[in-house]
């Protein structure tokens, strides 16, 4: 986008576009945003800047525009250089470019594919452990880094076959893609039903529908698992999308989604006599990013500590009814999809959006897996599928 004029008003910089649009950005905050080689680090593309040091009523002394550039000369004779398509992108007054759109092309690449079981029972996302791990080729080991993370971002969940059956290449498979995450129960863990850990995770009884880590401020983002050994019947894994029940449910009980975005649940992890984990603050079960958007659901029923600071009594029927509304939904065959792991096939999830569950189960079985890293995941997802370029003109 080109400029069509620049003029300061005030301690201000207003710009007109060339679509008719105008920007109006802050003397101090282009000063802070810099990116001269004195302000700022290109090679860790950290500031050096100390931003207190800037007189808030700064001037400029001249403003000069150069092909995609501007050229600012500040009052103390401190020269500083812009892109206009990075003062486009982060135009705040107003906001001109939606969030979704600062990452170029990344609404269509990384559009997420909500599912219920017709949509995918036929087609589960899924790839083969030695495209992932044994290509020799660096350029086709990234594409398959790529392809096996797309799934999981779009999908919320992937197989992996012909994984070796043993805990040793899981945990490599799982480092493969991302930090193992440390915890009370180890980082790569390898369990046999036996209750050595006080979770009900260790036991053989149902666990309905939920996400693991509730009770931390933090829930883990993805989490990996191998069924090495099971000598017995039952124990089928279930999977439900909850980014795909939440649109159902907002549709449907516009009032119980509500009170799943506002009302805060606490948790804890106490099993272990030396541990009682909770959040810092109990968060609700649907996280919304300032735009309204579904980010994560944080669901399990058996970490849910007693609730009793309700800001008002009537919310307590409501926080009721909103869970009997919310499990219509995904206890319901069209949205939640069985599987039966089996050794030599990983399963792989996003636990801020993919529910699981196991069902009951009699015999020996061992299974093993960790919890990777979100943040990470994301941070390789992006840099995989949109360029480091597209990525890094947004921050
Ligand atoms: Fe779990
Ligand atoms: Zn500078």
């Amino acid at each position: 986008m080109s400029i069509e004029q620049i003029t300061p008003v005030d301690n201000t910089i207003e710009i007109r576009w060339s679509d008719g649009q105008k920007s109006k950005y802050h003397n101090i905050w282009l000063r802070d945003n810099c990116h001269c080689s004195s302000c700022y680090y290109p090679l860790t593309k950290q500031r050096l800047l100390n931003s207190s040091t800037i007189d808030l009523n700064i001037k400029t002394k001249s403003i000069t525009p150069k092909n995609d550039e501007i050229e600012i000369v500040w009052d103390n004779d401190h020269t500083s250089i812009y892109d206009t398509d990075w003062l486009r992108i982060h135009s705040y007054n107003p906001k001109l470019v939606p969030i979704e759109d600062k990452l170029k092309n990344a609404k269509e690449i990384l559009k997420q594919e909500l599912w219920q079981v017709k949509d995918i029972e036929n087609n589960l996302p899924q790839v083969d452990y030695n495209t992932v791990m044994q290509s020799s080729d660096e350029t086709d080991q990234e594409e398959a880094i790529k392809d096996w993370s797309l799934k999981i971002w779009k999908y919320g969940f992937c197989l992996i076959n012909n994984v070796p059956i043993n805990p040793k290449d899981t945990e490599k498979l799982c480092e493969k893609l991302n930090y193992i995450r440390p915890t009370h129960y180890g980082g790569f863990w390898d369990f046999t039903s036996d209750l050595s850990k006080a979770d009900t995770a260790y036991t053989n009884f149902d666990i309905s529908n939920h996400t693991d880590g509730t009770y931390w401020s933090n829930s883990p983002g993805l989490q990996l698992f191998h069924l090495l050994y099971h000598d017995g019947k039952g124990g089928t894994t279930s999977l439900v999308d909850a980014f795909k029940c939440a649109e159902i449910f907002k549709k449907n009980h516009p009032e119980s989604y509500e009170i799943f975005t506002n009302i805060p649940v606490p948790a804890h992890s106490a099993g272990e006599p030396k541990v009682c984990i909770q959040p810092d603050i109990p968060q609700p079960i649907f996280k919304l990013d300032h735009h309204g958007k579904l980010i994560q659901v944080r669901w399990n029923q058996s970490d849910r500590s007693t609730m009793d600071y309700w800001e008002q009594p009537e919310d307590v029927l409501k926080f009721y009814q909103a869970i009997k509304d919310w499990c219509s939904i995904i206890t319901s065959s069209e949205n939640e999809l069985w599987h039966q792991m089996k050794p030599g096939q990983c399963l792989i999830f996003d636990n801020w959006r993919v529910f699981h569950s196991r069902s009951e189960f009699t015999g020996e079985r061992r299974l093993c897996g960790a919890y990777l890293e979100r943040d990470d995941f994301v941070s390789r997802l992006k840099l995989l599928t949109l360029g480091r370029d597209v990525v890094l003109d947004s921050i």
